[in-house]
């Protein structure tokens, strides 16, 4: 006999709140696009998207940022994933060097790798990518004539850091682009999980016709399962990007049930998602502050938005040894080196809290405070 499986903590995956998802909506929409739509099915879809789902797309942006792109300008494509991809094919050779945030997703560093780009990391702190740091790399590369193809920015409730770059720095940083001719790569995946009234601008709403492309997905409020996400750009960009798409389309099913899904159900949808896991942020926060708030060494981010909470451990924790212990205890979590950009083993996890339940973040987080402490050297008794 087999008794009931043990308890496991999942702080590793990076998704929306499954509880939250609208399976019962969703097979409405779909009956409906279907009946109504469903010989687009028969032939391969166009290759920008869907009219109806850019269409969301921009009044999301537009509801957002204050600033309506044109529908042209818009394209939908398989998920976020594949307009970071058509960016590093379609505005940088191989051998090209990309400035990003020292830490960054890890699915963006695999993509970027295996395009064959030199990543450059730029420092960040509490506020996200450091410009002053920023305009010294820029500076070097440009003197060295070693131009970047591109800077890539994570700058709204980033992954895995959790932090979001101020008004002031998105000014500057897209000054220095400006100034030095340097296209601007925003990948806004994370822009609608906000816990706070107010959201700082996406950098493409300040910029100039041409200087930003912007990266969207529907992953994160709705299911990355649909593979839906668009970019945003001028058309001499998306001349450069289309050649890539070698996919023959984004599903049209998938375009076809989201688009009238968010016809009834965009805002109250996002704002059932928020909610989700904001509660659960600040379960994880009041966790944390209980269980580490008085080791030294230890201190973590207080996201203002996004899915992950990224925790920095002191530096004399074995964390080969503190991974074998969480996962013999049931809990996941992503390890810091998977999102260096230089793959340097730092001593940082990332917690993620959108999919884990919310009542098994305390516990987990106290599973996890006997995983560290274990993983500390042995206090010499005297
Ligand atoms: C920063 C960032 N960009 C892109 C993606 C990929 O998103 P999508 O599911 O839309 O491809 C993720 C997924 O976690 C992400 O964190």
């Amino acid at each position: 006999m087999t008794g009931p499986s043990p308890r496991t903590f999942n702080f590793g995956a990076g998704n929306p709140d499954p509880g939250v998802f609208p399976s019962r909506d969703l097979g409405e929409a779909a009956r409906r696009a279907l009946t109504r739509m469903g010989t687009e099915l028969a032939h391969y879809p166009e290759a920008r998207g869907l009219p109806e789902l850019r269409g969301v797309a921009q009044q999301r942006f537009e509801r957002n940022h204050h600033v309506r792109p044109p529908l042209e300008d818009i394209v939908i494509t398989n998920g976020a994933m594949q307009g970071l991809q058509l960016s590093a094919q379609g505005l940088a050779r191989p051998g090209d060097a990309v400035i990003m945030e020292e830490f960054e997703y890890s699915g963006t560093i695999r993509v970027f790798k295996q395009c064959g780009l030199e990543l450059v990391p730029v420092p960040v702190d509490e506020h996200g990518m450091r410009i002053d740091a920023l305009e010294t790399i820029l500076e070097q590369r440009i003197a060295s004539g070693k131009r970047p193809a591109f800077i890539y920015t994570t700058a709204s409730y980033q992954n895995p850091t959790g932090t979001s770059l101020p008004l002031e720095r998105r000014r500057k940083l897209l000054e220095l682009g400006r100034r030095h001719s340097v296209l601007i790569v925003e990948d806004d995946t994370y822009g609608d999980i906000s816990f706070e009234p107010l959201q700082v601008p996406a950098i493409y709403a300040l910029a100039n016709a041409g200087e930003v492309m912007y990266i969207g997905s529907f992953s994160k409020i709705l299911g990355p399962g649909i593979r839906l996400g668009f970019f945003i750009a001028t058309e001499a960009i998306i001349a450069r990007l289309m050649p890539w798409k070698m996919d023959g389309g984004t599903s049209m099913l998938s375009q076809l049930v989201a688009a009238e899904y968010f016809k009834d159900h965009l805002w109250d949808h996002i704002e059932e998602g928020r909610q989700a896991v904001k509660d659960k942020r600040n379960v994880l926060l009041d966790a944390l502050e209980g269980e580490f708030g008085t080791v030294p060494g230890m201190r973590w981010s207080q996201p203002d938005g996004g899915l992950f909470v990224w925790v920095k451990l002191p530096e004399d924790v074995d964390r080969v040894r503190l991974q074998e212990l969480a996962v013999a205890r049931g809990i996941t979590y992503a390890t810091g080196q998977a999102f260096h950009a230089l793959n340097s083993d730092v001593a940082y996890l990332r917690l993620a809290f959108g999919w884990i339940d919310k009542d098994d973040i305390t516990e987990g987080v106290r599973l996890l405070a006997e995983c560290v402490r274990e993983a500390m050297p042995a206090t010499v008794a005297s």
